[in-house]
């Protein structure tokens, strides 16, 4: 068994892995010419939308004396802080103008910096990239680049649809992303007398493999109780369709459900907001039940109750964390949380010592549990 670190016993930047992509906020709640504030990670930031739509992200505090910048005006181009009306692009984040200045002072407006994230949008959400030593506010950091694009959902078709569904949970990055991957609650959870009750529990055994920072849950007909799966197999023949289930670092998990030409693809996120809350966001497309008539609202539904019962779940448990109870890993049915520590671990190793990532997993391992 493993003891398992809260986080206020953890090492300041071993909880919230900075260096990747997070996300942000939900595309529609962000319109032209306008200005909303997020946190991520504990940064407070205020994100916006260019003239021609472009999103972009600046941490929310003026490099002059800390004005949070969501209270200036935009014009769509040039963000002004409401103190003193400092200029900033909103791209880059760079100076343009300090109204103070009189002409001889010679004072290189062009070198200060509003700390600027790479910033894009995909599949209906605002992503954000926080570098690992992100711009401080006040300063004169230039933006950094972001290595790779923001994640993207897997698409098997030109035409899809595509749904997201959000809850925040009033606990750590990791007691969300161990809650999202724990198979054992499902039996105690997400009880209904239309979906199942704890007396369906039955042994169940599942294949994982390492796959580059994360870990997978390899390609097999999926669990009865999955959603997606119930209602697919109403359409198609049960033994057609296989499911295949990854995590990766920082906060990923995404599901792929195939069945002949027809596909369910998922990305969901546990974001961490601060170090004791955190925000799932679950993006879905699909290219299945375009024909059904409630097919998607059916699906939407059964997913929001879903997470409605794991947001719940993990308020309730935020509780008894706040007293810094033990806590205990225990095998089988908690070895996906085990490799999420280790592969956290191993992640920090090797950036602190510049070498290659030691992943956890040596090769194939098969789990068995009961839900
Ligand atoms: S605090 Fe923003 S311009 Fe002075
Ligand atoms: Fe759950």
């Amino acid at each position: 068994m493993t003891e398992l670190d809260l986080p206020q016993r953890q090492a300041p930047d071993a909880l919230m892995l900075t260096g990747f992509w997070y996300r942000a906020l939900p595309a529609d709640r962000v319109c032209r010419n306008q200005l909303r504030k997020a946190t991520l990670l504990e940064i407070p930031l205020v994100i916006g939308r260019d003239r021609q739509g472009q999103p972009f992200a600046l941490r929310d505090a003026c490099p002059h004396r800390g004005m949070p910048l969501n209270y200036g005006a935009f014009d769509g181009e040039n963000l002004e802080c409401p103190y003193h009306g400092w200029q900033f692009d909103v791209h880059n984040g760079q100076c343009q103008l300090i109204p103070s200045l009189t002409s001889d002072q010679t004072m290189r407006v062009d070198r200060i910096y509003a700390g600027s994230y790479p910033c894009e949008q995909q599949d209906n959400f605002i992503w954000v990239y926080i570098p690992d030593s992100g711009p401080q506010g006040a300063g004169f950091t230039k933006p950094s680049e972001a290595p790779d694009a923001a994640p993207q959902i897997e698409k098997f078709s030109d035409r899809y649809k595509l749904a997201y569904l959000q809850a925040e949970m009033p606990v750590s990055i990791d007691h969300g992303i161990i809650g999202l991957m724990d198979p054992a609650h499902g039996p105690f959870v997400h009880q209904a007398w239309w979906w199942r009750s704890r007396h369906s529990i039955h042994e169940k055994k599942k294949n994982f493999e390492p796959i580059p920072n994360g870990f997978r849950m390899s390609a097999h007909t999926p669990s009865s109780n999955s959603a997606p799966y119930k209602l697919l197999r109403l359409y198609v023949k049960a033994d057609s369709i296989t499911t295949t289930i990854d995590f990766v670092l920082p906060n990923i998990r995404t599901e792929t459900i195939r069945a002949g030409k027809y596909w369910f693809s998922s990305l969901t996120t546990v974001t961490p907001v601060t170090r004791n809350q955190c925000r799932i966001d679950v993006v879905a497309a699909w290219n299945i039940f375009r024909w059904v008539p409630f097919g998607p609202e059916l699906l939407k539904f059964v997913f929001a109750k879903f997470v409605e019962q794991d947001r719940r779940t993990m308020e309730m448990q935020a509780e008894g964390l706040k007293h810094n109870p033990h806590l205990m890993l225990i095998d089988d049915a908690d070895r996906p949380a085990k490799w999420y520590f280790q592969l956290k671990a191993a992640h920090l190793e090797a950036k602190r010592t510049g070498g290659e990532m030691q992943h956890p997993m040596a090769g194939p391992v098969t789990l068995r549990w009961r839900s």
